[in-house]
Formats: structure tokens, sequence, C-alpha cells
């Protein structure tokens, strides 16, 4: 497809010159030369196969005549000059709004626990810092007439190079967007701006006695966390970022502000728009606000932590629990390796049995039936040769096995860094399977990192079949653990699972999602951006290629 502004402006003069051009040789038409004659009948017909196309409605250029777009029918983007939407946004935005020092340049591309990594020169022009959605509205508008790639970032904890800018472009920070806006406590919803930290609203919440469900890493915002539909550990109970969104505010590639519902829980008014933006990674529209579910915090909850001579009866443990319908409200698995970076970080004050683990919230109303579910652990446990069980003794304490939990990223890194490499790295990666499939999936991974020589640990919010593999690896052992992401990656596909349970696709996962996905559904899902974007200026590259020209798989 021609870049569509380029063709709509030309087709248009040359249309409104026609009439002119069509009467000024008309009464020479018989009288002039043979040039003339084969120049009238060469604007007869060009002028005519231009009528036929717009007689079309709609023009076929614009809209071509498919369900879905491929690859192989675009021609690649061509961008404008960042600079020139830096400049327009100096008139309207003030100056400690645009920022384009090394050190935010670099923050905004990249980080040390991402798995895909930016080149050197995949850095932003500049980034901009909006305080409303009106001001979003104002640089998607230079960025749409200027044609230039734009980068939406909140907590830059994502994992998979979702926000490297890979086109030269800018990037639009809404930290300052960081406002809560309101609390329905009676209706169980909350509505937030975008870098609303799940973690601010987790105190926030507090004294009405609300939750909010999902939990990704410490430091992310709801913008992102709407951006790859993230979960956490709190997601077998309380569902996924999918689940647990009411409506959007949403900035559309052209400066389009739109809210995709009013406030209810539930909502049979048109097309799902909330699902067409969770998840869509940046490349569909920037999120401004969100309205949130809310749930009442249990009133009676144990964390309980049992430890299993194997991984398996770890995760056969779970797979049971599931198959007899205990709702319990968190189910974690650490395996040995974990628990081990666990207690070494010095991250909790009690040392545990490095040994495979569970980590389980048990809660509900009544005392009773807390109890008559721990009950039901317990016998399962056994059943799975248990080695210890026992449950946090404070508050205290089950706030640091959940804190020890959040933070395994970095206890596996700082354990790399002290006892294999200074400059160790890390892959951090995840897949979901179905729960029967559960157990010999994260075997799998885990004697294939073992036989491969490389450290890391498997650690996975397993009450939905999800877990991750935490790989430590020195530079040159790269390919190495490469193989071992796709063999966990090929094991879940073979195992009727998903290439990514939350972490979602960036950069990194794309040619795998072409593994997960028959062709025509990622070229619906082309078709859906191009429609939206049609400049292919949000978040270039992000989720499948937007370019024929692309390597990047
Ligand atoms: C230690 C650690 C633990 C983690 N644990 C989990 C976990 O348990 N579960 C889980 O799901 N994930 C986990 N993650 C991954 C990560 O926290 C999530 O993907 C999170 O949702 C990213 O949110 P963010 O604010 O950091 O987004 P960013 O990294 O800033 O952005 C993520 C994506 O969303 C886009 N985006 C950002 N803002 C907006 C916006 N306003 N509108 C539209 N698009 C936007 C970006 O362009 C990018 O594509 C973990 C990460 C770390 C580092
Ligand atoms: C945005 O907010 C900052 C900080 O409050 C302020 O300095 C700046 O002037 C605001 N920008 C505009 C355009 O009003
Ligand atoms: C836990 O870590 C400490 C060091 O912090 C170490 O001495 C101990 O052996 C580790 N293992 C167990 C099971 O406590
Ligand atoms: C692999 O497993 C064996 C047996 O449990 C263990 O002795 C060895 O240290 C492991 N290797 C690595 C790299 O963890």
């Amino acid at each position: 497809m021609e870049d569509l502004a380029h063709s709509t402006c030309s087709l248009v003069r040359f249309v409104s010159t026609k009439p002119n051009i069509v009467t000024k040789n008309d009464g020479k038409r018989y009288s002039g030369s043979t040039v003339a004659l084969y120049f009238t009948l060469g604007l007869f017909l060009g002028t005519s196969i231009i009528t036929y196309k717009l007689a079309k409605n709609p023009p076929e250029f614009l809209f071509p005549h498919s369900s879905t777009t491929k690859l192989a029918e675009i021609s690649s983007p061509r961008y404008g000059d960042p600079d020139k939407v830096v400049k327009e946004l100096k008139n309207v935005l003030s100056a400690d709004q645009i920022r384009s020092t090394k050190e935010t340049l670099e923050t905004h591309s990249d980080s040390s626990f991402s798995t895909h990594h930016a080149t050197p020169d995949q850095r932003p022009v500049a980034v901009i810092f909006p305080n409303s959605t009106e001001e979003v509205s104002l640089v998607l508008k230079a960025c749409h007439k200027y044609k230039v790639p734009v980068v939406p970032y909140t907590g830059g904890t994502s994992l998979e190079g979702h926000y490297t800018p890979t086109r030269k472009g800018i990037s639009v920070d809404l930290s300052r967007m960081n406002k809560v806006l309101a609390v329905h406590a009676e209706d169980l919803d909350v509505t937030v701006q975008a870098a609303v930290g799940w973690q601010t609203l987790a105190n926030y919440l507090k004294s009405y006695n609300l939750m909010f469900g999902p939990d990704p890493g410490p430091g992310a915002c709801i913008g992102g966390m709407v951006g790859t539909s993230c979960s956490g550990t709190n997601a077998a109970r309380w569902g996924t970022m999918k689940e647990n969104v009411v409506s959007l505010t949403v900035v559309l590639a052209d400066g389009t502000i739109i809210k995709t519902k009013n406030r209810p829980r539930k909502s049979a008014a048109g097309y799902n728009l909330n699902g067409l933006f969770i998840g869509s990674e940046g490349t569909l529209g920037i999120v401004t606000e969100a309205t949130l579910k809310l749930n009442v915090k249990p009133k009676y909850e144990n964390v309980a932590v049992i430890s299993f001579p194997t991984i398996s009866d770890a995760s056969s443990t779970v797979a049971q629990f599931v198959q007899h319908g205990i709702q319990l409200d968190a189910m974690e698995l650490l395996d040995d390796k974990m628990m081990k970076y666990v207690n070494v970080s010095g991250q909790t004050t009690l040392k545990y049995d490095e040994a495979p683990t569970l980590m389980l919230k048990i809660g509900g109303t009544t005392k009773e039936a807390v109890k008559s579910q721990i009950n039901d652990v317990k016998r399962i446990s056994k059943e799975n040769h248990q080695n210890s069980f026992r449950f946090a003794s404070s508050d205290a304490e089950r706030e640091e096995l959940w804190n020890a939990r959040k933070v395994a990223l970095w206890s596996t890194i700082n354990y790399g860094q002290e006892y294999i490499d200074k400059d160790i790295q890390v892959w951090a990666t995840d897949v979901a399977v179905p729960i029967s499939k559960l157990c010999e999936c994260l075997t799998t991974t885990k004697n294939e990192m073992n036989e491969t020589g490389v450290a890391g640990a498997i650690v996975g919010h397993v009450g939905d079949g999800n877990y991750h593999a935490m790989i430590l690896f020195k530079r040159e052992d790269r390919p190495k653990v490469e193989r071992i992401v796709r063999h966990m990656v090929d094991g879940a596909l073979k195992a009727e699972g998903t290439v990514t349970g939350e972490h979602g696709v960036g950069m990194g996962k794309r040619g795998f999602l072409k593994q997960e996905l028959p062709p025509d559904a990622i070229d619906l899902m082309r078709k859906i951006k191009f429609a939206l974007d049609p400049y292919r200026i949000l978040n270039p590259d992000k989720v499948f290629s937007i370019d024929p020209k692309d390597k990047g798989e």
C-alpha cells in the first residue's frame, strides 16, 4: 500500500486541475498535431481510470478489498523529521516538558533486565512529558502531521524491548499524569491517570479495604499494564488486566480522544474497545485514563509456605488444587534455586529450605471457610510428599514473603553478579500452558537449564499454568540461552499453550507469535493497526512487523 497522505494529496491535486486541462484541449481536439492528440488521449485514459477508481466506494487504494493485510502487500513506511515535532511542541509545552539528555534518552530505550536490547542508535530524539490528555492529543496531532514515530512509556518495566524506539522519533512519558481521579468505593471501581503505579494504588486503597488485582513488576503503571495486558500473583483468583478494566480514555494516532465505555460493570453496547487496546503494546493509541474494577480484600487470609522434594511434586500439587476446585487467592511456585537466591539476598529475615516451594494465599470471608480450605490444601500437599508446611506467623512475615516473591528477578540478578560474574546477563521469559501440562513443561525447561550448565531459576504463577525462567548467563553463552528459550516456547506450543502468558510480545517474541497464531490472525491485527494508525507512527515494529524490509525476527 502506498503512503496514504502522499497518494491522497497528489490525487486531489490531479483531479482538481482536470476540468481546466480538458476544456483547454477540447477545442483543438481534431485540428492539432498528433502529439496533442496522443496527449489528450493519454490524459483521457488517465482521468477515466482515476474516476473509475474513485467511483468505487471506498476507493481501493485506500482500503484493499480484503479482510486482512499481508506483509507482502504493503510498502515500507516513510517517516518525517522528529525535529519538526519537537519544534512545534516547544510552542505549546513548557521547556521542562521536553527532555533530551543522554540519560533520559537511554532510560527510554532499554533496561539491563530486558531480554531484547536496543542498538546504540535506537534512541528517541526527545522525551515529552505531557500534563494532560489534551496535551497527549497535541503531541499525537503533531506526530501525525509530520509522520513521526512515537512510543508511549510509563514504568519501563516491560521485558521484551516493548518501548525500544526502533525508528527515529519521540517518546511520550506519562509520569506526570499520576493522579487517582475518583474512588467509587460503593461501586468497587476507581478512575486513575495512566502513570499511577499499582503499588501506589494498593496503598491508596488500603483505607477502603479494597484491592486491585493485577500486580506485575515493581514500578509498573496502569498505562503500561494495559499495554502489556499484565497479570501477576493475583491473576488465578482476580483475573488479568483483561478482566479488570471497566473503561479507558485513549488518544488515537491522529490526536482524537475517545472514551471506550461508561462505568457499569457490564455493557453490551457495541464493540469491545477495551479489548482492542488491552495488550496492544502502545501500537493503537495512548491510554491516558482508566477506570478499574476493585475487589473487597479477603477478611481472613493466611500465607502458607510448603516445600517439596521435587519440582514435579510441587507442580502436581498445584494442578490438583485447581482440579479439585480449591479457590486459593494466590499460588506461587519457586524452585530450589530461587529459594537459594531469596535466602542469600537477605530479602527475608527467616531462612527457608532450599527446595521447591509453594507460597499460597488462602483466604475467605469467614474463619470456617478458610479453615476448610486449609484442610484440603494440607491433605493434597501430604499426598504429594510435602517436606514442610508452615504459615507465616505475622502480617510482617506475610508482607516479607510476598515481597521476596515480587523481587525474585532482582535477587536472581544480585546472586549472579556476586557469585558468577560481575557482568552477568539475565533472560526473564514466560509461557503459559494448560494446567495438566504444567508439570511436564517446567521440568523439561529446568532439566535443560541444568544440562546446558547455565544458572537460573524457575518461578511461576502456577495457578494459571504460567511459569517463568530467569536464566543467568555470561555474554558469550547467549546462543545457548536462546536455544533453551526456543525449546521452552516450542514445548509450550506443543502443549497447546501460549508463547507468553503475561510479559507480552514486544520485539523479542514477534517470531514466536508467528508460531502460535495462523498467519491470517496476524494479518488481521495488521489490518486493525493500519485502520487506526495509517501512517504507522505508534510504537512501530512491536507485536508484528509493519515493514516488508524489516528483518528483525
Ligand atoms: C521484576 C519484574 C517482575 C515482573 N513481574 C511481572 C508479573 O508478575 N506479571 C506481569 O504481567 N509482568 C511482570 N513484569 C513485566 C512488567 O512489569 C509488565 O509488563 C508491566 O505491565 C509493564 O508496565 P510498565 O508501566 O512498566 O510499562 P512500560 O514498560 O512503560 O510499557 C509497556 C508497553 O506498554 C506501552 N505503553 C506504556 N504506556 C502506555 C500508555 N499510556 N498507553 C498505551 N501504551 C502504553 C509501551 O509502549 C510498551 O509497549 C515484571 C517485570 C519486572 C522487571
Ligand atoms: C505542566 O506542568 C508543569 C509542572 O506543574 C508546569 O511547569 C508546566 O508549565 C505545565 N505545562 C503547561 C503547558 O501548562
Ligand atoms: C541461607 O543463606 C545463608 C546465608 O545468608 C546460608 O548460611 C545458609 O546456608 C542458606 N541456606 C539455608 C538452608 O539456610
Ligand atoms: C545439575 O543437577 C545436578 C544434580 O542435581 C547438580 O549436581 C548440578 O550442580 C546441577 N548443575 C547446575 C548447572 O545447576
